[in-house]
């Protein structure tokens, strides 16, 4: 089966984009599909570029029983070649991925990550909780939890049936 190349990605790598990743890991090891997923994040700034997630990320992620692994990096124009899905966390990251992207192919691969979730108008964000208060951080775990499990089941093979078919 193909590998599917998936990025998440926010403004600096340290809060949101991470526990997308975490969130979507998460849920990838549970089903069982780890063979099916190449997982990353990255900013689309580079001001935190080698620090860990937020400590306040880490620790509402944990409570839930979510690793966030990695180090922040700033998304370059090649991460276009590398992966299949480029999820934005707002509307402001979706408009600098836009700009960045080389060619329509590459444009094509950028979606808001909350336009996976069914209960989610298309256009809705994962809001930036970096300088509010922890209420902040475990709305954007729920939302990236509601939209990490739309877009798995989105990118789910085919049916057994079909494939045995
Ligand atoms: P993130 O949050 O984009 O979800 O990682 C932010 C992290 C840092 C800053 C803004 C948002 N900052 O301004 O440094």
């Amino acid at each position: 089966m193909p590998i599917t190349r998936v990025c998440f990605v926010c403004l600096g790598n340290i809060c949101r984009s991470p526990t997308a990743e975490g969130v979507f890991r998460h849920l990838v090891a549970a089903a069982e599909r780890e063979h099916e997923f190449e997982i990353d994040s990255a900013g689309t700034a580079a001001y935190h570029e080698g620090e860990r997630p937020d400590r306040r990320s880490l620790a509402t992620a944990r409570a839930r029983g979510v690793d966030l692994p990695g180090r922040a990096r700033q998304f370059r124009r090649g991460d276009f070649d590398r992966f299949d899905h480029v999820l934005a966390m707002d509307l402001d990251n979706q408009r600098a991925l836009l700009r960045l992207a080389p060619n329509e192919a590459a444009r094509a691969k950028v979606s808001l990550l909350r336009s996976f979730d069914p209960a989610s108008p298309s256009d809705a964000e994962v809001p930036d909780p970096y300088y509010g208060g922890p209420d902040g951080f475990d709305r954007v775990f729920e939302i990236c939890m509601a939209a990490c499990q739309g877009l798995l089941t989105r990118l789910s093979p085919p049916s057994e049936a079909r494939r045995d078919g």
